[in-house]
């Protein structure tokens, strides 16, 4: 009996002792991992300073709100290069703001600054294939010369293209005279519009404001370019597993990318019929005529998923940027009519009532001009640029960057850099116009980034902003419905778009 007492008393002291054991090895092994990690995530010697990052996320909360005002106020006590902490050190990210230090990396060294990081989610939604988000090398130079060659010979067979903008602006302002006045809110009729452009250059058609499937397919492609910053984007950025948790945003995300190449790949077979070779009526001809001759070429960046990823990446990168300046620049008209007066009176000189108008007229439409620049400067289309990383090891301002170092442009800072902008917080054209009232271009002004990768659609977003919105304005005058102003917030994704609002079309009498 005390023989059996003793050894269960033994038993339970060695349960114990073990369990006591199993506790202190599970502390030690926390404590570890959490020194590793702190170690991990001081910052790399040579890189520049940064905000102080939280044991294992890092500064991602610099991140979730207006990102591009924290950083440029961060750069205005710290310095114009900066860095920042992502999970602890999973990437490296240097921030570069204000235009000095943009133009030393991206300008001066743009062979160095021409990647983009292979993030997870890039990874996941191009495999870094395609064109926007391809890795600097001869893929990208191939894709990207293939798109401008189709964006510059369109026409060859057909309009001009400013013939064919044109066009598109006829059924824009007879889509907007529908609503007689009367309050709309004008997003679809914008992204409609603007997105047939570039409609027309990849498939060589326009679709009808009332094509469900097609306005489907935008709609799901703008939701992501916001659900690709969002937490839980940057969560799947740094810990990839979390694909195979049921829940969270970014499952949303990959099932919309889905949707999208799906509706892509059907619309790439149906407009390819009848291709012949040598005669190619646009993009999709000119990509599989390529992809035909390469065949056999075991190195060829030219594939059936490449053209599915760069006819997505130019539909979105045209169409959401465009819209969303045009947005703005209507918001802005109804918010300001003494500005919008100006523009009607310089267009009444220029055009009268009847006479469209046409690039030629565009020098002659300093103040347009002015208003255009102004709306791209205040209004930061895409705040952060796209994420570029380095191709090799460098230096910038003294410090040492690492090859594969994320980049971030924060274009923002750029247009609100106190250096080059007087009184950058307010909107006024008149900063685009010397005191005879020309025009005048502005160092700092880099909507479409600079160097290498800078925006490949310049060209056509500058001729489709001065056609639309000159249309537009000649035939109507824009004010809120009465006794109500929208809000100026905008809505964070990778560009910085207007909240929905409401908006009154009144046909003028000239
Ligand atoms: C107001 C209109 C637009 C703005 C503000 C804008 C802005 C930008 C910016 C900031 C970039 C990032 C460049 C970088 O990596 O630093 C970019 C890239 C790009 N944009 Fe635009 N964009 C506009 C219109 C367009 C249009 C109309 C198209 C084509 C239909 C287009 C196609 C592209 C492409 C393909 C890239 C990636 C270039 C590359 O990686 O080589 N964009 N754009």
């Amino acid at each position: 009996m005390v023989l059996i007492q003793l050894s269960s008393l033994v038993s339970e002291v060695s349960h114990g002792q073990a369990f006591l054991g199993l506790c202190s090895l599970l502390i030690s092994l926390i404590v570890i991992l959490l020194i590793r990690q702190l170690v991990k995530q001081r910052r790399p010697r040579g890189f520049p300073p940064g905000p102080s990052p939280i044991p294992v996320i890092g500064n991602i909360m610099s991140l979730a709100t207006e990102p591009h005002v924290f950083m440029k106020k961060q750069s205005e006590i710290h310095g114009q290069v900066r860095y920042l902490n992502y999970c602890g050190n999973i990437w490296h990210i240097m921030v570069l703001n204000g235009y000095d230090a943009i133009r030393e990396c991206l300008y001066h060294q743009g062979d160095v600054f021409s990647d983009r990081p292979s993030l997870p989610l890039f990874m996941k939604m191009t495999k870094m294939g395609g064109l926007l988000n391809a890795k600097f090398g001869n893929g990208w130079i191939e894709h990207r010369q293939l798109a401008s060659n189709s964006f510059r010979y369109f026409g060859r067979f057909q309009k001009p293209l400013d013939q064919k903008i044109l066009e598109e602006c006829m059924f824009f302002v007879d889509a907007i005279d529908e609503h007689k006045g009367k309050p709309f809110n004008p997003k679809h009729l914008v992204t409609n519009a603007v997105s047939n452009i570039t409609n027309l250059i990849i498939f060589g058609e326009r679709f009808t404001y009332d094509n469900c499937d097609f306005q489907h397919m935008i709609e799901i492609f703008s939701e992501n370019v916001e659900l690709a910053v969002s937490g839980w984007a940057f969560l799947y950025n740094a810990f990839p597993w979390i694909e195979y948790l049921p829940f969270g945003k970014h499952q949303k995300l990959f099932r919309n990318a889905a949707k999208v190449y799906n509706f892509l790949e059907q619309i790439i077979r149906r407009f390819s019929e009848g291709r012949v070779c040598n005669f190619p009526r646009h993009y999709i001809d000119d990509y599989l005529n390529k992809l035909d001759k390469s065949a056999g070429d075991l190195g060829t960046p030219y594939s059936r998923e490449n053209l599915i990823y760069s006819v997505g990446e130019l539909i979105i990168a045209g169409t959401e940027t465009t819209t969303n300046t045009l947005r703005w620049a209507m918001l802005y008209m109804a918010l300001y009519p003494n500005i919008q007066e100006k523009v009607h009176k310089e267009m009444d000189s220029v055009l009268g009532s009847e006479k469209s108008p046409s690039l030629a007229d565009k020098k002659r439409m300093p103040y347009v001009e002015a208003v255009l620049h102004e709306v791209l400067r205040f209004c930061n289309i895409v705040p952060l640029g796209i994420f570029r990383a380095t191709t090799q090891d460098t230096l910038v301002s003294g410090y040492n960057i690492p090859k594969g170092t994320m980049v971030i442009t924060n274009l923002y800072s750029v247009h609100f850099d106190e250096k080059y902008w007087c009184d950058p917080g307010t909107f006024s054209p008149h900063r685009f116009l010397d005191s005879n009232g020309n025009f005048v271009r502005r160092e700092a002004f880099l909507p479409f980034s600079l160097g290498k990768r800078h925006c490949l659609g310049e060209h056509l977003a500058r001729m489709e902003m001065f056609l639309f919105f000159t249309t537009m304005l000649q035939r109507f005058h824009l004010q809120f419905p009465p006794g109500t102003v929208p809000s100026l917030t905008p809505k964070l994704g990778m560009t910085l778009q207007p909240l929905p609002y409401s908006i009154c079309a009144v046909r003028r009498q000239q």
